[in-house]
């Protein structure tokens, strides 16, 4: 099959039409000119960034913008999940205010999956909307969540609890920048990876696992392919199902669970860590309803240690994980609407998993 290797320009459709692209890039040059495309002349812009990215990139992301300091303003917040939350959306409306953004101005943010869904809430809200655009900068944010337009904070231990839908204008990234994406980081972003060829399309996590070293060396045309794949895998989930009422929540394996754990672990594991727990504990009830064989299921255990993810966790109970999975907003009528596999690269969503095969699976993944 002829893939995508070397197009580094995706349209995104929504409701039937082009909404946005994506643009992959090997640094921050075309962004300018991609911003001028979007025909949003006399605006302003407003950069959302943590602590962390700033450092790094934002110098460089102002230079590559080249445009009039007073059209352009920067807020930075405190790296990390803990930041996601309605405190940081009240500053970041303090800053808009105080500087009369007004609703033809932009938000852009650049930085990973916490700034695109805390600026992206932020712009889904502020003067009931205003247009965004998301320059990611780890590869979970490249390969997922920069793209469908799903915003939110966490609220109180709950994850993404406050949310809106909300379509970027554009998606830049520019992949030089996962040169200093630290390791664990980088492996966080892998889960979701996996996830996408586990869900729907086999050749792809096939693919994935042969490529296993250029991956983690970084070979640049190998993550390349392999995020253009995982975006195209995401948009064409997103644009079937924009607002999940159905495939869309197949994205979701792993999240139930991993969504549990990493509301315990008070955040200290990363999002990606947690998923690929939950995504083994997800296998683990496909394993055992005949879904896949367990050699398949011994497989997927493998190769998520091999890319450096845990597979296990320690200091959690089996009836607290399962406590919490039951709170999530995952649910449907009291029941948990679960995501598992039906093979390897086709999964469905299922609200008939028992308690018992819940607590089955979850004391699988407990370290032992
Ligand atoms: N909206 C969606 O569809 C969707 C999908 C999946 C995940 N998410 C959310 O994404 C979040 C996780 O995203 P994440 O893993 O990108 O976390 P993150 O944004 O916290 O970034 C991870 C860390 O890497 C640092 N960093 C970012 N870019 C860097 C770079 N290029 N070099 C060095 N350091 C860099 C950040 O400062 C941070 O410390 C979670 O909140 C999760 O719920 C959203
Ligand atoms: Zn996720």
């Amino acid at each position: 099959m002829q893939f995508f290797m070397y197009q580094d320009k995706i349209i995104v459709n929504y409701e039937g039409r082009p909404a946005y692209s994506i643009i992959i890039d090997k640094d921050f040059s075309n962004l300018k000119e991609e911003l001028s495309r979007l025909k949003l002349e006399n605006r302003r812009y407003m950069i959302i960034t943590d602590s962390n990215v700033a450092s790094l990139y934002l110098k460089e992301c102002l230079d590559a913008l080249s445009i009039d300091s007073n059209e352009l303003s920067s807020f930075i917040f405190d790296s990390g999940e803990g930041s996601k939350n309605l405190d940081t959306v009240y500053k970041v409306y303090s800053k808009l205010i105080e500087e009369k953004f007004d609703r033809n101005d932009i938000i852009i943010a650049l930085g990973g999956g916490v700034t695109g869904d805390l600026a992206g809430f932020v712009a889904s809200t502020y003067l009931r909307g205003i247009d965004f655009i998301q320059v990611p900068t780890t590869l979970l944010a490249m390969s997922d969540s920069s793209i469908g337009g799903k915003t939110g904070v966490d609220f109180m231990a709950y994850k993404n609890m406050i949310g809106a839908f909300h379509q970027p204008k554009l998606v830049y990234m520019n992949l030089s920048t996962l040169k200093s994406l630290p390791e664990r980081e980088f492996n966080s972003g892998m889960s979701e990876i996996l996830k996408h060829g586990l869900i729907k399309d086999y050749d792809y996590y096939k693919w994935l696992c042969n490529n296993l070293d250029g991956i983690r060396n970084q070979e640049y045309e190998i993550l390349k392919e392999m995020i253009i794949r995982s975006c195209h895998i995401k948009k064409n989930i997103v644009e079937d199902d924009p607002k999940e009422k159905g495939d869309r929540a197949l994205l979701n394996f792993g999240h139930t669970i991993g969504h549990a754990i990493e509301k315990l672990m008070d955040f200290k594991l990363l999002h990606g860590e947690c998923v690929s727990i939950g995504m083994v504990a997800a296998s683990y009830i496909s394993y055992k309803r005949g879904n896949i064989a367990r050699d398949e299921f011994d497989n997927i255990i493998f190769w998520s240690k091999a890319f450096g993810l845990p597979v296990t966790i320690k200091d959690l109970s089996a009836k607290d994980i399962y406590r919490v999975t039951r709170l999530d907003k995952k649910m449907q009528s009291d029941k948990i609407k679960f995501v598992y596999l039906k093979s390897i690269g086709t999964a469905i969503t299922d609200t008939s998993v028992t308690e018992d095969e819940m607590m089955e699976a979850i004391k699988y993944i407990l370290e032992r």
